[in-house]
């Protein structure tokens, strides 16, 4: 196998899927946990991990044998053996404890959004050009599988000119959901907005990645059915530098409709809908021969039809590496190991947290705004 790369997941909520991750990766090593909170890192010891190695065996070769847990995360980084550090704590964090992380020689993984404001979100850049180390974001919804043959599709234009696109996250969350891990959530200072800035994010990511660099926003928002200072709906028009216009929704109040998100693109040629990793109308007038893409949406179909016969399934991601959480924690881990860029860069990072707080402030002045 080789050298393996010294990890460490710093924030147990949704970092127990990068502990995953480097467990299932080709090169990682789990060496360290580190949260403010003792037990969240015995019970991922004891759950998370016990239960990966015991469906896995082979993973075992993933974790150190002696797995040291920290409080501290400055302590944690005088430990030369991490190399890499994922950067998995509540959103308004992920600068200040990325940049340490990175001044100190580490690789980081930032979770999204990089960071909640446009400042800090360059700061990242300029230490990540500063330090040389390798640093990734997590949008891992680029990976999922029914995104794949649209990217293709739309890049090589075989739905001509992409004029329209429709992107709805329509997801619900409880008040308890707010209330819940010291009550950082739909706050602005610590999640930087709401259903946007939080759940949206991924979404936002897609759509500029899909459609091309955005000219302008116009938007509202409201606080529609829970007790938080930040929006919980959203409603945007978006104008690229394309031409092309996209309308955008975003909610955490749409009750009990699970985490419906639409990604729907339409060219001069053809027409793509996909909803929830599933890819509903896929409309092409020109004939396309290309087995590649082929292929990617026989993917996207298969695993579509799997989920839907399957407890709990999604049909954006499979148990493999290829997507999800474990894919860009997999992706930071080979970009180390064979020297390479990881798939989401910094510059890349900060699109979406530009875009966010465009239509925060569009929506609080009433007025479109332009992004440079
Ligand atoms: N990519 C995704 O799909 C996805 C999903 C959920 C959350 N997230 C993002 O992940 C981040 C964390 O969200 P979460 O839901 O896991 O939150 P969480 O509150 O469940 O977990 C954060 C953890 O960080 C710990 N922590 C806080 N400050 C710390 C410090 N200084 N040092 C060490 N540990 C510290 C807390 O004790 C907590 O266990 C957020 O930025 C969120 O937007 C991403």
């Amino acid at each position: 196998m080789g050298k393996m790369i010294g990890y460490c997941v710093a924030g147990l909520g949704v970092g127990k899927n990068h502990v995953r991750g480097v467990l299932n990766s080709d090169h990682g090593k789990l060496i360290a946990l580190c949260d403010l909170l003792p037990e969240k890192m015995d019970m991922v010891e004891k759950t998370v991990i016990a239960k990966d190695i015991e469906a896995h065996p082979e993973h075992k070769e993933h974790l150190a044998d002696n797995l040291l847990k920290y409080t501290d995360f400055d302590e944690m980084l005088k430990n030369p053996e991490i190399e890499c550090v994922s950067v998995a704590l509540p959103s308004g964090l992920h600068a200040k404890y990325a940049i340490k992380a990175m001044e100190a020689g580490k690789n980081v993984l930032i979770e999204k959004p990089m960071d909640i404001t446009v400042e800090a979100a360059q700061s990242i850049i300029d230490a990540w050009k500063r330090t040389g180390v390798k640093v990734g974001v997590m949008h891992q919804n680029r990976n999922n599988l029914d995104m794949a043959p649209m990217k293709k599709a739309i890049d090589e234009g075989h739905i001509g000119k992409v004029f329209l696109g429709t992107f709805e996250v329509k997801w619900y969350r409880p008040q308890s959901y707010f209330e819940k891990d010291g009550g950082w959530r739909g706050t602005w200072e610590m999640d930087g907005g709401g259903s946007l800035m939080n759940q949206g994010v991924h979404t936002v990511d897609l759509m500029q990645w899909l459609m091309g660099d955005v000219e302008s926003v116009t938007s509202t928002m409201q606080i529609c059915g829970h007790d938080i200072e930040t929006e919980d709906m959203t409603a945007s028009l978006i104008k690229f530098k394309s031409g092309a216009v996209a309308t955008f929704v975003s909610t955490t109040c749409a009750y009990e409709a699970g985490c419906g998100t639409g990604i729907k693109v339409y060219g001069t040629g053809g027409t793509i809908e996909c909803d929830q990793g599933e890819i509903l109308t896929w409309k092409i007038h020109s004939t396309v021969d290309d087995p590649e893409i082929a292929k990617a949406v026989e993917a996207a179909e298969e695993a579509a039809m799997k989920a839907k016969y399957s407890v709990g399934g999604s049909a954006a991601s499979d148990p493999a590496l290829s997507t999800g959480h474990g894919s860009v924690v997999n992706n930071l881990i080979n970009a180390v190991y064979n020297d390479t860029d990881p798939m989401i860069c910094p510059p890349e990072g900060i699109k979406a947290v530009k875009i966010v707080n465009a239509v925060y402030e569009s929506a609080r002045t009433g007025k479109t705004v332009y992004l440079d």
